[in-house]
């Protein structure tokens, strides 16, 4: 605006210059004069014009004189300069409304919708307890199977001994009949004896034998049971191997569920960056006196310029076609109606552009809970309240394997309380 400010003193010093002193120091306007100053449709000029009306004064003065040939001229170049100005003006005004619309519409970059699945939490939370329970179970189990074992480990060792007690050959000379205890008369009888004797003992032998034999195929069953082939405690076979193949989905969905927790804190932290983006953007641009109210302000002022130009440039026609009377009066008053083309002043208001408005996603802060796992609050809520109403034996079961925290934002190492 200063330098519109100095064309116009430029203008008016060249007039004046062309004029001679008393002339800028008319008093006495004509009519046209008046007409003059009613340029901008009824309106004072702009400040940054008022030099150059005082300047189209002096026309008036200088009427039917040589030199007004020159000072329109003069004048006319001012004008044409002082039109650039208005255009370069009102492309800054546009550029700089667009630099603020494209500040506004970055923020989306910051927050995508979509890129976090938030429902999974809920859900694999459920998956998990559902999964921790069936491994209590099959731990459960495994305790029972190891507890009948242990049963039938002493029965099998007790069997054993009894076996092991009656498993004994007769002491030496226990056929010799008359170094017995009963003397015996004939061989005869106590062949007998012998015979009737070791009837009853080979029956318990073997009662003993097959005793212990199914003491021991049975503790054998169950080991099997319990441990599988190998008989032992490495989570190869049996229950054993059911429990630990479940402890270790468990113990990935647990994963996949803390995951997803953690996710559901990046995308809070992304939201709230979001929501600032946007809600501090938004009023830069839209807030009174701000980016968009200013642009259309200061455009209007360019308008206001512009068309006042263009109808200076009419005047100045008007002077150089008529040297006075009633055209000149009537072209300077028609002068008033023109309206030069604007477009080029004209805002274009990004906001306005159809689809241009970014999606107002600050709802996204709206998302309940973003409990970090390995905090308290969170192993309360997708644990502990889903896996321990059933029965606290299950709780006790896997607590220690699940307070463990697993997912990518935990703190390492980590282990929650409850
Ligand atoms: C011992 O087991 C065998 C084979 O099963 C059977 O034939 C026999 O009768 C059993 N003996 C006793 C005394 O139980
Ligand atoms: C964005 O939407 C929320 C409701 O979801 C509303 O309260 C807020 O005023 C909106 N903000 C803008 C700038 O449109």
């Amino acid at each position: 605006m200063q330098t519109y400010l100095s064309l116009g003193r430029c203008a008016a010093f060249i007039a004046a210059s062309v004029l001679a002193a008393e002339a800028a120091k008319a008093t006495s306007l004509s009519g046209r004069a008046s007409l003059l100053r009613s340029l901008t449709s009824g309106d004072k000029l702009p400040v940054s014009l008022e030099n150059i009306e005082t300047a189209l004064l002096a026309l008036e003065k200088q009427r039917g004189t040589p030199g007004l040939t020159n000072t329109v001229t003069e004048i006319h170049k001012m004008v044409t300069h002082m039109e650039m100005m208005v255009q370069q003006q009102a492309r800054l005004t546009q550029e700089t409304l667009d630099q603020a619309w494209s500040d506004f519409t970055s923020c989306q970059g910051l927050y995508e919708a979509a890129s976090h699945d938030l429902q999974s939490v809920d859900s694999l939370a459920k998956d998990h307890a559902k999964c921790r329970l069936e491994e209590s179970s099959l731990k459960i189990e495994l305790e029972a199977c190891e507890s009948e074992l242990t049963a039938r480990t002493s029965s099998e060792v007790q069997r054993k001994n009894e076996f092991d007690a009656l498993n004994k050959f007769p002491a030496s000379g226990f056929c010799n009949h008359r170094s017995n205890s009963h003397e015996y008369a004939t061989v005869r009888g106590y062949i007998k004896h012998f015979r009737d004797h070791f009837a009853s003992q080979l029956n318990s032998w073997e009662s003993a034998f097959n005793a212990s034999n199914t003491a021991a195929q049975m503790k054998l069953e169950k080991a099997r049971e319990c441990y599988g082939g190998d008989q032992k405690r490495d989570g190869m076979g049996g229950k054993d191997a059911a429990y630990n193949a479940k402890r270790l989905d468990c113990q990935k969905l647990q994963v996949r569920l803390e995951d997803a927790a953690c996710d559901r804190i990046a995308h809070r932290t992304d939201c709230v960056a979001y929501v600032m983006c946007y809600q501090s953007n938004f009023k830069a641009f839209f807030d009174e006196g701000k980016a968009k109210e200013t642009a259309l302000l200061q455009s209007q002022k360019q308008h206001t310029e512009y068309r006042g130009l263009g109808r200076i440039k009419c005047v100045l026609d008007a002077y150089s076609k008529y040297a006075d009377g009633d055209s000149l009066t009537q072209s300077i008053a028609d002068c008033q109606k023109g309206d030069a083309d604007q477009t080029f002043v004209q805002i274009e208001l990004p906001d306005k552009k159809p689809g241009a408005m970014p999606a107002n996603n600050t709802g996204c802060l709206s998302q309940n809970s973003a409990e970090k796992p390995g905090t308290q609050a969170f192993t309360q809520e997708m644990y502990k309240k889903l896996i321990s109403p059933d029965d606290a034996v299950h709780w006790d079961n896997v607590k220690q394997d699940v307070l463990t925290c697993r997912g990518r934002c935990c703190a390492s190492p980590a282990e929650a309380t409850v």
